[in-house]
């Protein structure tokens, strides 16, 4: 089992620099001291030990008010691939949450874009020319408040990792649980990464969101009934009321959800339509219908 621990004797903290200076720096033949900044002093360290307790990866967080930068990060090259980037990552922003952050912000060498795109992040632009001559992307990372949502919050969060895991555009669109207390479901998005040309919110993004809604609604009460399903929408209508250029929220009550959903029990498929209001700001901007069916898979 790996571990992420904080280095904190002088031994720990000599290993954690010398393997960021052997991950960072020296491959650019820089010399020893120099994967060290003036930072340091008051960010928060991450080293990840194999189970035999050999430091195999680092990280960085400095934390300025609502804001977090990741720097630092590193895994020994024959140890890469094997998921360990991600859990520093989630390490690290588990960390951010626990201090309020709302933002994580980084400079992303740009051949590891792609996994911080998987982690959840959006490039939002060029970065510095560091070391040289490596080119740097600016990406972000919006927080969710999930830590807000009481009921069932680690429900909430591990539809979240599974959104961002296995719906890429989830992630691009800056989609956020908001709400959950067992009756509702709030989800919010990121109105600038989903802007059209007359800066509201695209069409197309705006239906995303409520089959997403819907869709989250009925996962959270497969889990609260004990049974679970593969959820397909099967026929959606989305009615546009006025144009979304603030805050977009989609919302959905469970309804008579629970009781559709019994079917599968007996081993058939579910079928029922749900109700999604989209906000933008505190005004209703469109109403979806989906029809959603939940095929069943097994009992747990
Ligand atoms: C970038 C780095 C931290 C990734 O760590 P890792 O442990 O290999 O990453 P993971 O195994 O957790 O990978 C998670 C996902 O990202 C993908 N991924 C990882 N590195 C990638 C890369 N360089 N390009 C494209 N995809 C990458 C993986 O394939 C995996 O995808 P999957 O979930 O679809 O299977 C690591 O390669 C590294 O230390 N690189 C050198 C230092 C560096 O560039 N640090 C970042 C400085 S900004």
């Amino acid at each position: 089992m790996y571990r992420v621990v904080t280095p904190q004797t002088d031994a720990e903290l000599d290993a954690y620099y010398l393997l960021r200076w052997e991950l960072l720096r020296k491959p650019f033949n820089l010399p020893l001291g120099s994967e060290r900044d003036e930072y340091d002093t008051v960010s928060l360290h991450r080293m990840m030990l194999t189970p035999e307790g050999r430091p195999v990866a680092v990280g960085r967080l400095f934390i300025g008010g609502d804001e977090a930068q990741i720097r630092f990060m590193a895994i020994q090259p024959e140890f890469r691939g094997l998921g360990l980037g991600s859990l520093m990552v989630e390490d690290l922003e588990e960390l951010a949450r626990q201090e309020n952050v709302k933002r994580l912000v980084m400079n992303a060498r740009q051949e590891a874009v792609e996994f911080y795109r998987k982690c959840g992040f959006l490039e939002v632009g060029g970065g510095p020319m560091t070391l040289g001559h490596i080119p740097h992307r600016q990406m972000i990372k919006s927080l969710t408040p999930l830590q807000t949502i009481r009921y069932r919050s680690e429900w909430c969060q591990d539809l979240a990792t599974r959104w961002s895991r296995g719906i890429p555009m989830c992630d691009r669109m800056g989609i956020n649980i908001t709400h959950y207390d067992g009756q509702t479901f709030h989800l919010t998005a990121n109105l600038a990464a989903n802007q059209n040309v007359h800066d509201t919110m695209f069409a197309g993004s705006a239906y995303g969101m409520c089959v997403l809604a819907g869709w989250g609604l009925i996962w959270l009460q497969l889990k609260e009934v004990g049974l679970v399903g593969d959820t397909v929408l099967e026929e959606g209508n989305i009615r546009y009321y006025r144009q979304i250029d603030e805050y977009p929220e989609a919302r959905v009550a469970r309804e008579g959800l629970p009781a559709v959903l019994m079917p599968l029990r007996g081993g058939e498929a579910a079928r029922f339509g749900l109700a999604i209001q989209l906000y933008s700001g505190d005004k209703l901007a469109a109403e979806f219908t989906g029809h959603y069916v939940v095929q069943p898979v097994r009992k747990i």
